[in-house]
């Protein structure tokens, strides 16, 4: 696993959306997956000004997004279709028909399998941004008894609620149920990156990064499975996890 560890939140933001660039200047119709959550808001707001400065070219590029709850139109304002929209497409030259979010209404079982279909549809993913739960889920992949390979309906756990609740008016608002990516397509990336800041990480993060087992209690830790996974992470937050 390759490890950066940061000054701060701000300096992992920017060398993600580096590595973003970084990938797109080498292959201008890259395949990004990409991901919502607090997490990535900075990352997006780079690249936005990358698209600005000339730096960066979304033109050719096609993306595919980890999840989406069930039960939200795409129009609403804290479904995933929305934020990406809000947070990213809108503000740069990517022609939004090249977007993949999953349907978050419809038939939830046909809305997975779509989005099965999307993640490997002309190839992988160049690079999956990745965000981490605090009980070490990525995507919607909860810690559990066990994993799911595939595209599929993950209901959320309490503590991802709890974590969520902050997007939401109020905690029984957030939706119980979400369509996810499984364990193969996020693994199936030529190259997995995962960024993360905060107290509350500090306990996957640990479990990610400071010994080689792998435990479907802690679904991030597949990622040791990757070659050429990457995590940045900061400093104060390395210090909490016991990263040297
Ligand atoms: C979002 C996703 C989730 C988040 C994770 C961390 O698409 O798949 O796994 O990355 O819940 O969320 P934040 O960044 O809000 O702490």
């Amino acid at each position: 696993m390759k490890v950066i560890i940061t000054d701060n939140y701000q300096e992992s933001c920017r060398i993600a959306a580096e590595m973003i660039r970084d990938v797109i200047a080498e292959k201008p119709n890259a395949k990004l997956g990409l991901a919502t959550g607090g997490t990535p808001v900075p990352i997006y707001k780079n690249l936005i000004k990358m698209n600005q400065q000339g730096e960066v070219d979304f033109a050719s590029v096609h993306t595919v997004n980890l999840d989406e709850y069930i039960g939200l139109e795409g129009s609403h304002p804290q479904s995933y279709r929305y934020f990406m929209d809000t947070n990213l497409f809108d503000h740069i030259n990517i022609n939004k028909a090249n977007t993949y979010v999953a349907k978050g209404t419809g038939n939830p079982a046909d809305n997975a399998a779509e989005l099965e279909q999307k993640v490997f549809e002309n190839g992988v993913p160049d690079l999956q941004l990745l965000g981490i739960g605090n009980n070490g889920h990525i995507a919607f992949n909860e810690a559990g008894n066990h994993l799911v390979a595939v595209s599929h309906i993950e209901t959320l756990t309490e503590s991802t609620i709890e974590a969520n609740a902050r997007f939401f008016d109020k905690k029984e608002d957030v939706p119980t149920t979400s369509i996810t990516m499984g364990m193969r397509g996020i693994l199936a990336a030529k190259m997995p990156l995962l960024v993360a800041t905060g107290a509350s990480k500090a306990e996957a993060i640990r479990g990610l990064l400071t010994n080689d087992e792998i435990t479907t209690q802690n679904p991030s830790t597949f990622l040791k499975l990757h070659p050429q996974a990457t995590v940045i992470i900061d400093k104060e937050l390395a210090q909490l996890a016991g990263v040297q």
